[in-house]
């Protein structure tokens, strides 16, 4: 993350770098962040429904069992794939009917170590690797870090901004590898429904390649659980993270579960990329998975939930449209067609006119990018009402 003082693009590029720097796309809503931060240093009042990450502080549980263990000295590296103990937690934590042995659970630094440790044991030169667009913009970065080839393939409203069975078989081309899915989605918080996702299972199998899975938005759902990938098949990674159910982002820790002939290879990989995962953190992770925790977390689940039932009939009234309602994570991708062109100029202007800070749809992909923005409700309801009305106000001016 950026520091208030960092400049992007400050420096020139040196002749020595590296072809991929180059494909690799900048994070849009740094700029909007920014911006805001000077904003708010000249003294204006901003509202940041552009971020995305919880607003309520890492459980207090939680973070006196990370300096429990700082104070007895758990500060040294461990297994490469996590404290045994955490594995068994995480392993525990699925339903018995598709439960993994924590052999093939592996912790990782983030969700994002989870995913390079994936892409590096699965992924050659050349190799395609289909991506919802919209959807999360680091993936396309990490599939080319490995030097493979992300494929974006336009997810419509009409399929709730997700792959089909079918979407994936008409992208699907020889040098297709694999499939990655998030679901409970950032940017649109639509789900794959689970009969669904049986058929892309059977899909990807007989397509040969492997599924993907990113499953970091459950526990953050409003109707129905959203059921694990798990309950198809155990061909598949699943990724998932401390950061967003648990509100431990800045702690990085998150997990994989991974198909057991990729142990040997993944454990590898994490040894030499990783050593291991934040010690402290780990046994921090450990507590959170406590009774007294979990309640407090289900509560905030609850909290989350009220704020989408305000802010998404808030939105829509003042004439954004979002055709699918979100069912998780905490953000809504609305279409602001009715007021711009071009989404990016249209977020520069709300926060240098409003203070509110929201993210241009060009952070997620290119399926019509210029028409989307993402408000994210990781944000107070007294926030949120603010900021609906100062929307208000500008979109009648
Ligand atoms: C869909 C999705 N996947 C992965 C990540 C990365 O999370 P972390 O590395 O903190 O676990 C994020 C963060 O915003 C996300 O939205």
């Amino acid at each position: 993350m950026m520091n208030k003082n960092d400049k992007p693009g400050a420096s020139p590029v040196p002749d020595n770098q590296a072809a991929r720097l180059r494909e690799i796309e900048p994070f849009y809503v740094m700029e909007i962040l920014e911006r805001a931060f000077a904003l708010e240093h000249a003294g204006r009042s901003v509202i940041h429904l552009e971020v995305g990450e919880s607003d309520f502080p890492t459980p207090a549980p939680v973070v006196e069992a990370g300096m429990q263990a700082l104070r007895e000295g758990k500060t040294r590296y461990v297994q490469a794939l996590g404290i045994d103990a955490l594995r068994e937690r995480i392993a525990a934590r699925y339903p018995s009917a598709c439960r993994p042995p924590p052999g093939r659970v592996a912790v990782t630094p983030g969700s994002s170590g989870a995913f390079q440790l994936i892409f590096g044991s699965l992924i050659n030169a050349k190799d395609e690797v289909l991506l919802t667009d919209p959807g999360y913009p680091c993936n396309a970065n990490f599939v080319r870090l490995y030097e493979g080839v992300p494929k974006l393939v336009a997810c419509d409203a009409a399929a709730g901004y997700q792959f089909t069975a079918q979407a994936i078989e008409t992208a699907w081309t020889e040098r297709t590898k694999a499939v990655l899915i998030g679901t409970p989605s950032n940017p649109t918080g639509t789900a794959v429904p689970p009969d669904e996702m049986t058929r892309i299972v059977e899909t990807v199998d007989r397509l040969g390649g492997t599924l993907i899975v990113d499953e970091i938005y459950h526990g953050l759902t409003y109707g129905s659980d959203v059921r694990t990938a798990l309950y198809d098949t155990d061909r598949v990674f699943i990724v998932n993270s401390f950061s967003k159910y648990f509100g431990m982002t800045g702690w990085r820790v998150g997990w994989l579960v991974m198909p057991s002939a990729f142990i040997d290879g993944i454990t590898k990989l994490a040894q030499n990329l990783f050593i291991s995962t934040n010690t402290p953190a780990q046994y921090a992770a450990l507590r959170a998975f406590e009774e007294d925790v979990i309640a407090e977390l289900e509560r905030r689940r609850d909290v989350f939930r009220q704020r989408r039932d305000f802010l998404l009939p808030a939105l829509r009234e003042l004439g954004f449209k979002v055709p699918v309602t979100p069912e998780g994570a905490f953000y809504v991708y609305a279409d602001c067609s009715a007021f711009t062109d071009d989404s990016y100029a249209f977020a520069v202007d709300v926060l240098e006119s409003t203070g509110v800070a929201i993210t241009p749809g060009k952070d997620f992909g290119r399926y019509r990018q210029n028409e989307h923005v993402r408000f994210s409700y990781a944000n107070t309801q007294d926030n949120l009402e603010r900021g609906v009305e100062r929307l208000a106000q500008y979109l009648r001016s």
